[in-house]
């Protein structure tokens, strides 16, 4: 396969420059941050949706169409007989000029034809819940231009999920209001809902249309609205079938002349009593306050200066200059980033979940707190809260909660045995960066019943129970319906292909099912909590931790090792899972990432060996692979793992997520070159230099699954963007191969570094202090700090205090 470039990063602007609209598979960005989400592919596809993506969708969108990608906020601009978009799609003409620039929470699309060049910002300013679509159309000619412009939103029906399928009652409940140049979408107001959305633009327009079969005809398409293509809007009002709104303006422009337009895409809530300003006429105050608030080009511009400053001061908190640009970039600007987005997300919406699907993770959003909670600490509290607000009394968790609701989602429910152990995960980082131990004071339910509040960290100590509570034969933890593995279903034996393995449990009571891996994210966890015992004085607790912990040790050197590497698993029947015994996946990915991490049997050598292991059998060219041998049948006592073909997925893909765990094990085994060379793999930024094509998706995220190498066509990425891969590469880059690891009483550096990293500086801001840490590693040591400085004093050790002030600390390695 012969690689193509697409597009280019552009550091300075903290932007992707997409060149060419056909990208493999469509590159989307995210705008908003915080309650209302636009998601925007390359050609302006996508959808927009107010704090939960299934059940306040206000666009609608067509998932995996023919062709991909339709649907969304589309320009059409009729300038003579030629009909264009500036983002390519929907109407394809060739293009004189495109480009796609994705910031941060921005995209740029600008095309140009017939010299005339149509640039739009699309955004959503802070503290809105809106999307602001600024147009700006230029002559670049040397003749007068006299354009027909369309504009097109379609509105989904607010549910996204019957809105896909409930046709005999949504094809008549579809209602608009027009006023002006704003077309109002009120489907469901009369009723229950106390919400509504609107579009809008600056400027008086000379037609509109708001029904879809008028505006486009019936067997025509997006690339050719019967309206658009006659030049000529229908003024059209739409009584239930598919409401749109679009609006019509002519434009004349001189040449060398720039008009702005400015559209408003937003979403209104309004009290019960202020429902209607007259009988059937809905109430606009909040809509008009809103359009007045972006009318003109100089408040728009002022809103997307404001976003920008928000985006330099959440970068400002992290960064490092290392020489090298593809770190540096992924560091400083991208991974980031798609931290924030995880962290907003979950794993809801993007062009691989639908938004209807699954709702915020109990282990999910925990980890994405990693990623995030340095970024905007007070929302990392709210979430843990949140989180932890979903747990069961005896320690087990949801496995999923609606964001709109905050609820538990009853229809998957819980017992995912390692859910519980994240908990302690996020909550040690949040206070690690924070010094904010009063959180564990904090009042939080069980499953949200009102009465039923203990402390946060009662919370943590059921978490930590939990897994004590429910050990194995070889007492190692059981499993329950899966890990963190999803589709190692060892309780489940279906074969009903209607049931779902996450859910059908048809053999759980008296199976002997366990996991190594909890066994390690135990030890690792329950280490942390011994410590934040210790450090709030809470010895006799952390005394009695202790034990469990080191019993978990001793259990998995006695029954988690194989010889060569850490078992996977011991299956209901007391079988090896992960064994050299097994004839197909000999050895898995998770245990060794947990156990190296933990150290389990570190001076017995075991930690070097499983590392070495991974290195044999799970790596290859473009990362380590789950598992290997792939399975190449279905093995009903494993579950959903062996479903998948070979090299996809849980069975022997990439799982990118689970990378950054044999990453951090290498760096726990002191191997700096190793952990560099893993970590290189699947860092976008090298794999955008030389494989956009293979890689398909976008190339400035990482994605959830590379196909390994027992696939078809192995580097063929998929499911970008949602993935646990974003907090857990940050993680490890920033903690633990930079070294600059919060702690509770200030910073601990402890680099694990390749030998040719010579020097680095990193500056970060800490509590409100700011640390200039300059590392240098004249001999090319891989671990060890020889020596810290603490504005020229000498430190005892390589823990920086927390001094409130600016700081330079100089590092030797
Ligand atoms: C998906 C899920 C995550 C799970 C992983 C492995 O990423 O969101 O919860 O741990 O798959 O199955
Ligand atoms: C499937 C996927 C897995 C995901 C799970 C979520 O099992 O393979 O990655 O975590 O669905 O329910």
């Amino acid at each position: 396969m012969t690689n193509k470039k697409y597009g280019h990063f552009d550091d300075e602007h903290r932007e992707y420059v997409i060149t060419d609209p056909q990208t493999p598979w469509p590159w989307i960005n995210y705008l908003g941050n915080e309650d209302f989400f636009s998601l925007i592919s390359n050609t302006a596809g996508g959808y927009s949706f107010y704090k939960d993506a299934k059940f306040r969708r206000l666009t609608r969108y067509r998932y995996n169409g023919v062709p991909m990608d339709n649907g969304g906020r589309y320009f059409y601009i009729k300038d003579g007989d030629t009909v264009w978009s500036p983002g390519w799609k929907p109407c394809k003409t060739p293009l004189d000029f495109y480009e796609c620039r994705h910031g941060m929470n921005y995209t740029r699309i600008t095309g140009r034809k017939d010299g005339v060049e149509a640039s739009i910002l699309f955004f959503v300013p802070l503290k809105t819940w809106g999307e602001v679509q600024k147009l700006t159309l230029k002559n670049e000619s040397k003749d007068v231009k006299s354009i027909k412009l369309f504009s097109f939103e379609e509105w989904c029906l607010w549910n996204a999920a019957t809105d896909m399928e409930n046709f005999q009652r949504n094809f008549s409940t579809g209602e608009v209001e027009i006023e002006g140049s704003v077309i109002y979408h009120k489907t469901e107001y009369r009723e229950r809902r106390n919400h509504y959305a609107f579009y809008g633009v600056n400027v008086p327009v000379q037609g509109f249309d708001t029904d879809r079969e008028t505006f486009i005809g019936l067997y025509n398409e997006f690339a050719c609205p019967d309206a658009v293509m006659e030049g000529r809007p229908r003024n059209s009002h739409a009584h239930g079938w598919s409401p749109i709104a679009s609006h019509y303006i002519e434009v004349t422009l001189q040449p060398g002349e720039a008009k702005d337009f400015i559209f408003l895409l937003g979403y209104v809530e309004n009290e019960q009593e202020e429902k209607f300003a007259a009988h059937q006429v809905i109430n606009k105050d909040k809509a008009k306050a809103m359009l007045a608030r972006f009318d003109t080009t100089e408040k728009v511009d002022a809103a997307f200066a404001e976003l920008n400053a928000y985006w330099d001061s959440l970068l400002n908190i992290y960064n490092v200059e290392t020489g090298n640009d593809k770190l540096d970039r992924m560091v400083n600007i991208w991974n980031q980033y798609q931290c924030m987005v995880t962290f907003c997300m979950s794993r809801s919406a993007s062009f691989f979940e639908s938004g209807i699907g699954r709702g915020m993770g109990f282990r999910d959003s925990n980890q994405d707190l990693v990623g995030f909670v340095h970024q905007i600490p007070e929302r990392a509290r709210q979430r843990i809260i949140d989180i932890a607000s979903t747990q069961f009394p005896d320690g087990g968790c949801y496995h999923q909660y609606q964001p709109l609701t905050k609820r538990g989602n009853n229809d998957i429910g819980g017992g995912f045995n390692d859910d519980p152990c994240w908990l302690i995960f996020g909550t040690v980082a949040y206070i690690k960066e924070t010094g904010d131990f009063t959180i564990l004071d904090e009042m939080v339910p069980f499953d949200n019943q009102p009465g039923s509040e203990v402390t946060l960290f009662e919370h943590l100590r059921v978490s930590f129970d939990h897994v004590i509570n429910n050990l194995g034969p070889h007492r190692l933890p059981l499993i329950g319906r899966a890990d963190w593995n999803d589709c190692l279903n060892l309780n489940c034996f279906s074969w009903d292909p209607n049931e779902s393995f996450q859910t059908t449990e048809n053999k759980s009571e008296g199976s002997k099912a366990e996991s190594v891996m909890i066994a390690g994210l135990f030890v690792v966890t329950g280490k942390d909590y011994v410590a934040l015992c210790r450090r709030t004085g809470r010895d006799e607790e952390a005394d009695r931790a202790q034990k469990h912990v080191n019993a978990m040790e001793e259990a998995v050197k006695q029954h988690g090792w194989d010889g060569e590497w850490y078992l996977r698993a011991y299956d209901f029947f007391g079988n090896k899972i992960g064994s050299d015994e097994c004839e197909e996946g000999k050895i898995f990915i998770e245990s060794q990432g947990w156990c190296t991490m933990a150290g389990i049997g570190l001076e017995e050598g075991l930690v070097g060996k499983a590392l070495d292991s991974v290195k044999e059998r799970l790596e290859c060219e473009h990362g380590i692979v789950l598992n290997n041998p792939a399975f190449t049948t279905y093995h009903v006592e494993m579950g959903e793992i062996s479903s998948y073909p070979e090299g996809y997925k849980e069975n022997a893909g990439i799982f990118c997520h689970n990378n950054p765990w044999v990453i951090i094990g290498e760096t726990v085994a002191g191997r700096g070159e190793d952990a560099w060379e893993h970590y290189k793999k699947i860092l976008p930024s090298y794999v955008e230099e030389d494989r956009q094509t293979l890689h398909k998706v976008e190339p400035y995220v990482n994605c959830q699954m590379v196909a390994g190498k027992d696939a078809f066509r192995p580097g063929e990425g998929k499911n970008s963007w949602l993935t646990g891969t974003a907090a857990w590469m940050w993680y490890t880059v920033s903690e633990f191969i930079l070294g600059i690891k919060p702690d509770y009483d200030g910073i601990l550096i402890d680099p694990c570094l390749p030998k040719t990293a010579k020097e680095y500086t990193v500056r970060r801001r800490f509590r409100g202090a700011e640390y200039e840490i300059h590392v240098q590693n004249p001999d090319g040591a891989s671990k060890g700090v020889k020596s810290v400085t603490l504005d020229g004093k000498a430190l005892d050790g390589a823990l920086v205090p927390f001094v409130p002030g600016k700081h330079v600390v100089e590092v030797i390695m």
